[in-house]
């Protein structure tokens, strides 16, 4: 996909999900999540080149700057979006769908210390509220929410709900298949 479409694509992706979006200049400036994706992408870029060195540097920069840690090694697909953004943790063998959201103080993390695939795959369309752990190679099944401040260690199937620590998973009701950005009830 063309540069400057992905962009245009990722400010879409932006008024969508936060009703505190205004204009697309404004938005490009002020919103890490977005700067995060981006500097990710170049990153990822870097990586699958080989060119391991540059790509951590990058990464760690946009962390500087954002708040936002995204290993280069991370796969993300398009329409990713990052509200508020401070405090994420994307590690190295995390696999990302489309259409994914996160909210700020989100961890996809590994429970062990080996170089296998030890990070979760969120597959398309999840969300993922505020603080939630998301911990170990299991799989955010299409179309599910993650709860602010769970902590999930075990597969969550597709439309379903995870909430609490440990996290229970119970079905999500049609009327719920709804995005989660009523602006009445996110700030
Ligand atoms: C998990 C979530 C998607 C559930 O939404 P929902 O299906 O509309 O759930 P409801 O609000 O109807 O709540 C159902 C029950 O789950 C409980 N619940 C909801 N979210 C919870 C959470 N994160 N952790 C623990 N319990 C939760 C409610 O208290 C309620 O309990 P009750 O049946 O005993 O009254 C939502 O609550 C959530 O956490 N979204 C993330 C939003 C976020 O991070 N926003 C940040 C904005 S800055």
């Amino acid at each position: 996909m063309n540069i400057i479409k992905m962009i245009r694509e990722d400010l879409a992706n932006a008024r969508e999900h936060d009703p505190a979006a205004r204009g697309d200049v404004e938005n490009a400036v002020v919103y890490s999540g977005l700067h995060a994706i981006w500097s990710h992408r170049v990153a990822h870029c870097l990586w699958m080149k080989s060119l391991r060195g540059p790509a951590r540097i990058l990464a760690q920069l946009s962390r500087f700057f954002t708040g936002i840690e995204i290993h280069p090694g991370a796969t993300i697909g398009r329409r990713f979006f990052i509200d508020h953004g401070m405090g994420i943790v994307i590690g190295e063998t995390t696999h990302i769908g489309e259409g994914v959201m996160l909210y700020h103080g989100v961890t996809l993390g590994g429970q062990v210390l080996t170089q296998t695939k030890r990070h979760p795959t969120i597959e398309d369309n999840v969300t993922i509220g505020a603080g939630a752990k998301v911990l170990g190679p299991i799989v955010i099944g299409e179309g599910s929410a993650v709860g602010a401040n769970a902590v999930v260690t075990k597969d969550v199937p597709a439309n379903h709900i995870a909430i609490g620590i440990p996290a229970k998973n119970r079905p999500r009701g049609k009327d719920e298949k709804i995005k989660l950005v009523d602006p009445d009830y996110y700030i």
